[in-house]
């Protein structure tokens, strides 16, 4: 066993176990491999919020059925939120399949893949664990050598009645406030200067050590972690978004003026069926009290179209309401039924049909970049800070994000990838701005 090659589909979440994973594996003196057809061992990190998502992963399994009749050597494992799921179903669909690892179990994939090679018999490791911390793995390989994932806590109690997130993560997990602290402390000593915090619903954070830090009290300490120059931290759910939590936001400028507020629908009546926990005044009284704070606060948001029953009422609701908060951004999705969760009863009885959740979805989106054009359109003339990412697929110019979380492209030789600069913006269109360095 020489090389591995891990494929990410998913979140954010998923981009950072990849990266844990990743660093096991190196560990054991693995290399990585340049594809996912030349390696030894193929790993997939999946993801099941969405069918298609699902879909997604036996189609592209299906792709490696000839490699692994040509190469009986070549091991294929399977990781993430379908693995949760399905647990020895993935076998059952895709036999030639040698490893099901479920979302608690990475730390023991390096003994599993010995296993596997040495027995030739797949193993199927999706057993929840009880402990109520998550498993630390302090092995990241992480993609970026500026920006840094770090994962607060895991799971969801929440129970949305269209999600299988509290199924394939688990109950809410949460990492002691000393050892986030620990981590991003080293991040910053090895150069890292941005830090994105994880988890499924990151604002219900609770320390389970006896520093007992909320999570307002834990924002604050890692932003003054010294070099730390930009935090953020997503994603949040209404309902435990506290005022301490605008209070750090307002007091600490190291932390990011990003907040992402999913919100789901703009109807009460789909908010109820939804159990989402708050209803639209109290989340307008969020985003509300976020608008007023001094710095300005750039808001995003998730929406979901044609939930079952969603009448043309409820959805006229929702446009209005992003009419109203003029987003940032939003990420829009097409309901999709999903197996275990309740709504998937009430999609049987009252499904909103194929082509109303197109156009739902259609109507939603050219609002939304309507709104961002007259947004981004005020935002030229001004001076903003951008840490630079990379170079643009033209090879010239170069882009980065403002502290906002918005994308600027920008022409400028000698600049790589973590380094900072200021630069005025000259134009826009509705998913980036472009600038000139000052
Ligand atoms: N914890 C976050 C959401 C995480 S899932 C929250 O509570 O808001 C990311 C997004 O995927 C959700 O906000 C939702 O908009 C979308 N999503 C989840 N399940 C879905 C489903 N069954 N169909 C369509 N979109 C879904
Ligand atoms: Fe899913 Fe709701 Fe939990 Fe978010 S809060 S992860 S939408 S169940
Ligand atoms: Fe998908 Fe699991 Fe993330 S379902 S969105 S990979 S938590």
């Amino acid at each position: 066993m020489k090389t591995f090659y891990i494929e990410t589909h998913g979140c954010q979440m998923n981009v950072h176990d990849s990266e844990k994973v990743a660093g096991l594996l190196a560990r054991r003196g693995l290399q990585r491999a340049d594809s996912a057809e030349s390696a030894d061992i193929f790993l997939i990190n999946t993801c099941s919020i969405r069918e298609k998502a699902e879909q997604k992963v036996y189609s592209r399994l299906g792709e490696f059925r000839p490699i692994k009749r040509l190469r009986p050597g070549f091991v294929i494992g399977v990781m993430g939120c379908v693995s949760q799921q399905e647990g020895s179903d993935v076998i059952r669909r895709a036999p030639f399949v040698d490893i099901v690892v479920g979302t608690h179990r990475y730390h023991e994939i390096p003994q599993i893949l010995e296993q596997v090679v040495a027995d030739r018999v797949p193993v199927v490791r999706t057993e929840p664990m009880d402990d109520p911390q998550p498993v630390e793995i302090d092995a990241a390989l992480r993609e970026s050598a500026f920006r840094a994932n770090v994962t607060i806590m895991e799971g969801c109690n929440k129970f949305c009645t269209f999600c299988v997130v509290p199924y394939t993560r688990g109950p809410e997990r949460y990492r002691p406030s000393r050892n986030v602290l620990e981590e991003v402390r080293r991040l910053a000593e090895t150069g890292f200067v941005e830090i994105l915090l994880l988890g499924q619903n990151i604002n219900s954070y609770k320390d389970p050590s006896a520093r007992g830090l909320n999570f307002a009290s834990l924002l604050r300490a890692v932003a003054e972690v010294p070099g730390i120059r930009r935090v953020r931290f997503t994603t949040n759910h209404p309902t435990d978004f506290t005022r301490d939590i605008m209070d750090a936001l307002e007091e600490t400028p190291t932390l990011c003026n990003w907040v992402h507020l999913p919100v789901q629908s703009g109807s009460d009546r789909v908010l109820r069926r939804m159990k989402r926990l708050y209803c639209l005044d109290r989340y307008l009284d969020i985003i509300n009290s976020l608008k007023a704070l001094t710095r300005q606060m750039a808001l995003s948001t998730d929406v979901i179209v044609g939930f079952p029953g969603e009448t043309d009422q409820d959805f006229a609701e929702t446009l209005a309401l992003i009419d109203q908060v003029q987003y940032d951004s939003i990420f829009s999705f097409k309901y999709s039924p999903r197996p275990n969760t309740p709504a998937l009863k009430l999609d049987s009885r009252e499904g909103v049909s194929e082509a109303v959740k197109d156009s739902r979805l259609a109507a939603l989106q050219s609002m939304q970049q309507r709104i961002q054009m007259d947004r981004h359109s005020r935002l030229v003339g001004s001076e903003q800070e951008i840490l630079v990412e990379g170079k643009a697929r033209d090879g010239r110019k170069s882009f980065g994000r403002t502290m906002s979380n918005k994308i600027v492209n920008f022409e400028s030789e000698n600049l790589s990838a973590g380094q900072f600069i200021k630069v005025r913006i000259t134009g826009y269109g509705a998913n980036s701005l472009r600038g000139v360095p000052i």
